[in-house]
């Protein structure tokens, strides 16, 4: 299918400062955007599960406009989840409010791995497709589509709900080995499919959100992941679109992470960006890097924090501001349009005059 771009297609400050081009101020979303601190998300979300609400296009479209439309954000992110596209190969998978993806028969074999199908996009992910469809011609900014990283997909499997330790996850890598190579090699490929898909159907950047990957050590990172997110990369290099990777505590991983060949990789906020941006901000585009919390505060506060920031961001060619994870829900809507607004006009003024 040939890619339908969306009617003002003109190179956005988004994918230039990802192709680590010079832009005149400074592209800012949020992971989170849509959801639980926007009351008009409050009030179409109804209580059935999100995998449930996913099931509806129509409803996903609107969900992904409200941010865009709220804030005036310089992406949208599709309002989906990373377990969506394993949702209908009947592996016992529910997202459970204040908990997260639980798996009724957690992984733990080659016969329970068997069981984890190649994603049909006509099938598994038409309501997702539908969804951008049906939100694409909507918008004046990009899309971003995403997928969960194979080693965050592969911890819910195995652990068989959210794990602080991914000690079960871990065990299987040292002790199977081969086993967990399937798995990851599976999660991949499924990881592809769904990119493909969104970027068929409109999507101009994806994400990955291996948020869970900063839990291994370099070794046991170097020896069981590398090799498939060497893969991911090279593969999703061809959908013609930037890639950014994310995942939280990565600080340990980063020079690794940066040698992948992703177009961007998200920070979380546990890093000083100057330091991250002065070692790698020449090589891949950084994005974040913002506590969450810190949107809690009071906004003096908030645009102190976010000013800090810009100013680091200087030092990378391309940079994308952001939260180092998600918006928190008890988040005050008014103080992400404050940092909106005051990126956008810190930001024009940073690139006019550069700190030296
Ligand atoms: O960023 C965005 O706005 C896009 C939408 C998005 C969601 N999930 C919607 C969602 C994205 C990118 C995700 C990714 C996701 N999902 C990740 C990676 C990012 C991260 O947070 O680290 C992970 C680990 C998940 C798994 C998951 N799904 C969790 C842990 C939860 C929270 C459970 C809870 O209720 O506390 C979900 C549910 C979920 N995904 C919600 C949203 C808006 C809450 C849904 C609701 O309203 O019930």
């Amino acid at each position: 299918m040939t890619p339908t771009p969306p009617p003002n297609a003109s190179p956005s400050i988004l994918l230039k400062a990802l192709r680590r081009e010079a832009t005149d101020r400074i592209p800012v979303w949020f992971m989170r955007q849509a959801g639980r601190s926007l009351p008009e998300y409050r009030a179409v979300r109804g209580v059935d599960s999100i995998l449930k609400v996913l099931q509806q296009p129509e409803l996903a479209a609107e969900i992904t406009l409200q941010p865009v439309h709220r804030y005036g954000v310089d992406a949208a992110i599709l309002y989906s989840d990373i377990m969506a596209p394993l949702a209908n190969l009947d592996i016992g998978i529910d997202i459970v409010a204040g908990v997260g993806p639980v798996i009724e028969r957690p992984f733990r074999s080659l016969d329970d791995i068997m069981r984890l199908r190649p994603v049909d996009p006509a099938t598994d992910l038409l309501a997702m497709t539908d969804a951008i469809d049906l939100c694409i011609h909507e918008l004046t900014v990009p899309l971003i589509g995403f997928c969960g990283g194979p080693f965050t997909i592969a911890s819910y499997l195995v652990e068989g709900r959210p794990s602080r330790s991914h000690t079960t996850m871990k065990r299987l890598i040292l002790e199977e080995p081969k086993v967990f190579a399937e798995l990851a090699s599976r999660l991949v490929d499924i990881a592809i499919t769904t990119l493909k898909a969104q970027v068929d159907h409109g999507a101009s950047v994806v994400q990955i959100f291996d948020s869970w990957i900063g839990t291994l050590s370099p070794w046991m990172y170097r020896n069981a992941l590398q090799p498939h997110l060497q893969r991911l990369a090279a593969e999703t290099s061809a959908l013609g679109v930037p890639v950014i990777y994310f995942g939280v505590e990565t600080a340990g991983l980063l020079d690794d992470l940066a040698q992948l060949g992703f177009a961007g990789l998200g920070l979380d906020w546990r890093v000083d960006l100057d330091a991250v941006a002065t070692r790698l901000g020449h090589t891949v585009a950084l994005q974040g890097n913002l506590d969450p919390s810190i949107l809690l505060a009071p906004t003096d506060q908030v645009l102190a924090a976010t000013k800090s920031i810009l100013s680091a961001s200087a030092l990378a060619e391309g940079y994308i501001f952001n939260l180092g994870h998600g918006v928190l829900p008890e988040t005050d809507p008014a103080t992400v349009a404050a940092v909106v607004d005051f990126v956008h006009e810190q930001g024009a003024q940073l690139r006019r005059r550069p700190l030296q």
